[in-house]
């Protein structure tokens, strides 16, 4: 006998693409996704359960962090396969009970999106079966003001994510976009950036407005030096 192989499709977004849109109820009413935040960023990550502890850890950074991300004009849109009572008392239980890394009675105001049906997490390409089909992984979409994803990050259950890497994250793409300059490794505010194209030195040292310092140590990599205090009043929402 034949035995029947059943493939299933899995959505994967990839970087450039418009993100999927989507209803969903969340723990702060409906949303309606990505237009509702047209005009700002926002993070869309899932966590695979409620009641565990990685997932708590993390959202308790979220919460407590969630300022930071705001003032990169970013807000922020978890999602589990859990349902939407489930969710509730998950937040309610971290807020009365748990510590960690000395945060505590920490209120998670942002949404969390129910999807027990996985319709949400399947367009995300969140279930990857390898590592769990019946959880979403932790995936992390930067999405800019138009609605397109700037980038994406993966990580599997057992491993928590690292806020100051998203929140670099964050910061490199507006960076990027404000200056028309990418970032190189390990790069933060302050350090010197990359004068693109690659390739096109004479290019990069033609765009020099007097002040501006290229250094080319060849024809492929040219850097200059963006002041910290301007990367930070480009990219930080003005109140
Ligand atoms: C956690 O968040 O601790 C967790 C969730 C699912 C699988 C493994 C760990």
């Amino acid at each position: 006998m034949e035995a029947t192989i059943e493939v299933q499709s899995v959505s994967m977004p990839r970087i450039g693409d418009k993100a999927p849109a989507f209803k969903a109820v969340t723990t702060q009413g409906e949303i309606n996704f990505p237009d509702q935040f047209a005009g700002g960023w926002v993070i869309l990550f899932s966590h695979p359960a409620d009641f565990t502890p990685v997932c708590t850890s993390e959202f308790m950074t979220f919460a407590s962090r969630e300022a930071e991300f705001a003032k990169l004009n970013c807000k922020l849109v978890g999602l589990s396969v859990d349902g939407l009572y489930s969710h509730i008392a998950w937040l309610r239980t971290i807020k009365d009970k748990i510590e960690f890394k000395g945060m505590k009675n920490v209120e998670v105001k942002f949404p969390l999106i129910e999807d027990i049906t996985m319709e949400v997490a399947r367009k995300y390409g969140m279930i990857q079966p390898g590592e769990s089909s019946t959880k979403a992984v932790r995936a992390v979409f930067f999405i800019d003001p138009k609605g397109t994803i700037r980038a994406i990050i993966y990580y599997p259950l057992s491993l928590g994510r690292n806020f100051d890497e998203l929140l670099r994250v964050l910061a490199a793409l507006q960076t990027a976009d404000n200056f028309s300059v990418a970032t190189p490794a390990d790069w933060h505010p302050g350090d010197d950036v990359i004068v693109p194209p690659a390739g096109s030195c004479g290019a990069a040292k033609d765009r020099m407005e007097g002040k501006d310092q290229v250094n080319c140590g060849d024809w492929f990599f040219c850097t200059k030096k963006i002041e910290k205090e301007k990367v930070l009043a480009a990219i930080h929402k003005k109140k």
